[in-house]
């Protein structure tokens, strides 16, 4: 689904990511873990394809098409999704509402009618029971006044509203109560099939107890510097990022 070959990317002519090489398939949860700074944000936006970021050598290939000269939006119509980390406000513009211009948005870039309001009703009910999100959020402003878990249902719900082939998490970590972090894994694990895949990005191994990861990369100064599996979080909490830094000398 997704592969990325020696990619270089770099912001405001700093390199950050110095040779990233990277396979997910569908089924598949990877988490790439890793140091601040050493360029886990900076990889899920290159991905996504936000603008202040420049490829400068190396490809992405989504569904073996290379997607560098696609904008970010056009990259999101064709199911990538990258859970934004400063979700914006919008007063008057409920969580339903913003979804169904996001929903219609995405189909009509993809030449289909607007979803009539019954079928939309429908999937709205379907997603929100699945995450067991009630009715009054639904009906309240985008993230106005939305608290820490509240701002993550949000996004959550999105996902599974949106459907995506690739989601991309990239948390924080930092503000990320237990209630959020359920949240989170909860949607990641309900929403997880054999035709979609998600990479979640986290400092800490604490998320990893509640997804389990088919995959951990761990990323260190722009590169992927060890792969494994959900052990390698585990070893990474116990030993700390001191532990890579020091194999690597
Ligand atoms: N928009 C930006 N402008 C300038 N520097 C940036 C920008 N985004 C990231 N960087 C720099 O890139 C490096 C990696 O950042 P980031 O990808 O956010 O790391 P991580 O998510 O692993 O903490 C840092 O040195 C950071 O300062
Ligand atoms: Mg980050």
């Amino acid at each position: 689904m997704l592969k990325i070959k020696n990619l270089h990317a770099s912001v405001e002519d700093k390199a950050i990511l110095k040779g990233i090489n990277l396979e997910v398939n569908p089924g598949e949860v990877h988490a790439i873990m890793g140091p601040n700074g050493s360029g886990k944000s900076t990889l899920a936006s290159v991905i996504a394809g936000k603008e202040e970021y420049e490829v400068t050598n190396g490809d992405i290939l989504f569904e073996d098409k290379n997607i560098e000269e696609l904008a970010a939006e056009e990259r999101a119509h064709k199911g990538i999704f990258l859970s934004f980390q400063y979700p914006v406000e919008i007063p008057g513009v409920s969580v339903t509402n913003f979804m169904k211009t996001a929903i219609n948005e995405t189909r009509k870039a993809k030449g289909l009618e607007e979803m009539p309001a019954n079928e939309m009703l429908k999937l709205i009910r379907e997603k929100s029971e699945l995450l067991e999100i009630d009715r009054k959020f639904l009906s309240r402003s985008l993230n106005e006044g939305f608290s820490g878990g509240e701002k993550k249902r949000n996004e959550i719900f999105q996902m599974a509203m949106l459907e995506p082939k690739l989601a991309i998490l990239d948390e924080t970590d930092s503000g990320l109560d237990i209630d959020a972090l359920r949240i989170v894994a909860n949607g990641v694990n309900k929403l997880k099939s054999k035709d979609n895949a998600v990479i979640v990005i986290t400092h800490y191994q604490r998320l990893l107890d509640y997804i389990v990861p088919d995959f951990v990369h761990v990323l260190h100064n722009g590169r992927i510097v060890k792969s494994g599996t959900k052990e390698l979080a585990h070893e990474l909490e116990e030993k700390g990022y001191d532990w890579i830094k020091q194999e690597l000398v």
